[in-house]
């Protein structure tokens, strides 16, 4: 083997992969269909394969970052015998069917497959707090862990490569709620306040310090969750219910967009009307699963 990882598909995401691999010191084989973009990487000490086949022959490690799934298959099918052995990593975003049907190719081929997610925005890739996901053989991953290592930080959710994608699409979730959330709350804190309102900068001050006791709700309900009941303790869901009805008088008060609470009030609404007001916030998962008993 000529370098110690390999990587196929130089974008923006592909070309951030190898060069916090050329960071940290290694060795680094790259090749992108149009070559332009491998020769920053090579200025920083990347040699540049001519071939998907030859980077494919060139490191133990095969790391592939492409558009899409089916750009993966146009670009790797013809290299399938280089790879037998080797363990690809695939950085491509999909859905867990893609994952699982290229999983099931490599296997076919003998080819150690890990499927895997980025959780950053290329510019992060590299940042010790930089969270990648990894599905698949727990033996490829525990091999190249210390390589992988580079890009941040490897967390390898089980055996099914699906795992990643189904986390990633689940983890945007959280993403776009929190921050519509958060968008609701500094519309809200500046519509008042001495002076014109409070800024966001203030506002995010203390939403900050509130995420920590969200996190610790969400242990906690999780919990809960997986055994499948749903103690109130000191605050019941008909409470829940009162004060999301003062949220969306709040934002009605000072004209800001209620879509956001009205979607809190429904679930929680319909759980309370069903005769669940005294159970706790964690029961709402049967109406968002969508098999409450009605
Ligand atoms: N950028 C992000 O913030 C981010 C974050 C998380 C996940 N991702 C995922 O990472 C993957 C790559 O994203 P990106 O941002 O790097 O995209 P990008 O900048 O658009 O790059 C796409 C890459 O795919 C290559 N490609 C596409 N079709 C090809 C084909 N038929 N044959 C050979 N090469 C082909 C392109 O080659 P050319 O240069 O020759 O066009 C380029 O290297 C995507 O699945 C994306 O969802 C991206």
């Amino acid at each position: 083997m000529d370098t110690e990882v390999s990587v196929v598909g130089l974008g923006a995401m592909g070309a951030a992969l190898a060069g916090a691999f050329l960071a940290a010191g290694h060795s680094t084989t790259v090749w992108n269909r149009t070559r332009d973009k491998a020769l920053p990487l090579v200025a920083r000490g990347a040699v540049e394969a001519a071939s998907p086949g030859a980077a494919v022959g060139a490191a133990p490690l095969v790391v592939v970052c492409l558009s899409t799934y089916e750009a993966v298959r146009e670009v790797l099918s013809p290299c399938a015998a280089g790879l037998a052995g080797r363990t690809l990593v695939n950085f491509t975003s999909g859905s867990p069917g893609h994952a699982r049907d290229a999983a099931d190719r490599a296997r076919e081929r003998n080819v150690h497959y890990l499927d895997a997610a980025v959780l950053m925005m290329p510019s992060g890739v590299g940042r010790p707090d930089s969270l990648q996901l990894y599905g698949g053989p727990r033996p490829a991953f525990d091999a190249h862990r210390g390589v992988l290592a580079a890009l941040g930080d490897p967390v390898h959710l089980g055996d099914d490569p699906a795992l990643p994608a189904v986390h990633d699409v689940a983890l945007l979730g959280l993403l776009w709620s929190t921050l519509t959330g958060w968008l609701h709350g500094v519309a809200l804190t500046g519509a008042d306040g001495p002076g014109g309102g409070v800024s966001a900068t203030a506002y995010t001050r203390v939403a900050g310090r509130w995420m920590r006791t969200v996190g610790r709700l969400m242990e906690e309900y999780a919990r809960q969750i997986d055994a499948g009941a749903y103690p109130a303790g000191e605050f019941p869901l008909d409470q829940h219910l009162m004060l999301m009805g003062l949220l969306e008088h709040a934002g009605e008060e000072r004209g800001v967009e209620s879509g956001l609470p009205r979607v809190f009030l429904g679930l929680a609404g319909r759980a309370v009307e069903d005769g669940h007001g005294a159970d706790g916030y964690a029961h709402l998962i049967e109406y968002v699963r969508g098999r409450a008993a009605r």
